[in-house]
């Protein structure tokens, strides 16, 4: 049976194990996409009746599209956002062993892999191995996402994640999702405000272990003068990664480099320096080559004149 007619099987069949009819939504998905959705979130509709409906996309990212969805009965809030990823596909990122080093890998109950029939399959890319590594970038966003949010940083509320897709706070109204930061443009004194309140979460995220690895304006929401931080999964634990100060300060930059733009005065590298060591962090030597590539002389610099 061709792969389409067999998921629409397998999704009326679903239905009817669950007593429900079956799921039926109001965003017009082409074809694929509408498999695709069917796929990953099936089971927050069909199992947990999490959601009641997807109502449309909020974005198309690089490497998964978040939709807005209705929540379902028993929820507290009205709606939820899904970031359900692309299919089978090994995160985009140039340097991705750069954010494994030293973290393990996770299972789709978010659990730590032993299996070295598993372990293999990712060391070598099979597809088996593709898929398991996938499923295990979406467990540490998961992870983090609920680690941050219970000591209180400003994240969304974490709700569930399946094989493919993760179930969270949707921030914005129905007409219109949360901007980013880097598309609005502060007066002073909000921009001050906020720049401490990301510095409120950054020191959480390190009380809590975490460095968050792509943080900029691109990944901060603003909605009502509030923000939130999004994007997760590559985070990585300080002290078991050896790039860990190389990326935590290239956070600082980017997010120093926009609220300068808005006339906050700041100092992101002084900051970064004495946040880290605050923490008791070790500043441990050696840069990974792999970062290597994308810093400039001047950075190198005087990062090395931090170890002398
Ligand atoms: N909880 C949320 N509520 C509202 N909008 C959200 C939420 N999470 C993500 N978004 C929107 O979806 C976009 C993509 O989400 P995210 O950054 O997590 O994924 P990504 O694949 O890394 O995307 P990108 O490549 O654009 O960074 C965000 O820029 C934001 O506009
Ligand atoms: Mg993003």
């Amino acid at each position: 049976m061709p792969l389409l007619e067999e998921q629409a099987e397998k999704q009326s069949l679903l239905a009817q194990e669950h007593g429900i009819e079956s799921f039926e939504f109001t965003y017009h998905a082409a074809r694929h996409e509408k498999v695709w959705l069917m796929q990953s979130l099936g089971s927050f509709y069909y199992e947990y009746r999490w959601i009641d409906d997807v109502l449309r996309m909020v974005k198309a990212g690089k490497e998964a599209n978040v939709y807005l969805c209705t929540s379902g009965p028993g929820m507290t809030t009205e709606y939820l956002a899904a970031k359900v990823y692309r299919p089978r596909m090994l995160r985009n990122l140039k340097n991705d062993h750069l954010y494994r080093e030293g973290r393990e890998d996770l299972d789709r109950d978010g659990a730590v892999i032993f299996d070295h029939r598993k372990l293999n399959a990712m060391r070598k890319h099979t597809s088996y191995g593709l898929e398991l590594l996938h499923t295990s970038w979406l467990e540490h966003e998961f992870n983090t996402l609920k680690l941050l949010h219970a000591a209180g940083a400003d994240v969304p509320r974490p709700i569930a994640s399946a094989n493919n897709a993760l179930l969270m706070g949707y921030i914005g109204d129905e007409q219109v999702p949360a901007p980013t930061l880097n598309s609005m443009h502060l007066d002073r004194d909000e921009a001050h405000y906020l720049f401490k309140r990301v510095m409120r979460n950054i020191r959480i995220m390190l009380s809590c272990d975490r460095v968050h690895g792509d943080l900029s304006a691109f990944n901060i929401l603003y909605w009502d003068g509030k923000i939130t931080l999004i994007d997760f999964p590559q985070a990585i634990a300080p002290a078991q990664n050896r790039s860990a100060y190389r990326i935590f300060e290239r956070d600082l930059l980017r997010v120093g480099e926009y609220f300068a733009r808005m006339g906050v005065h700041v100092q992101p590298r002084r900051l970064a320096a004495e946040l880290w060591t605050s923490f008791g962090h070790p500043f441990i030597p050696e840069v990974h080559p792999a970062m290597l590539d994308d810093q400039d002389e001047q950075d190198l610099a005087y990062w090395k004149s931090l170890h002398r």
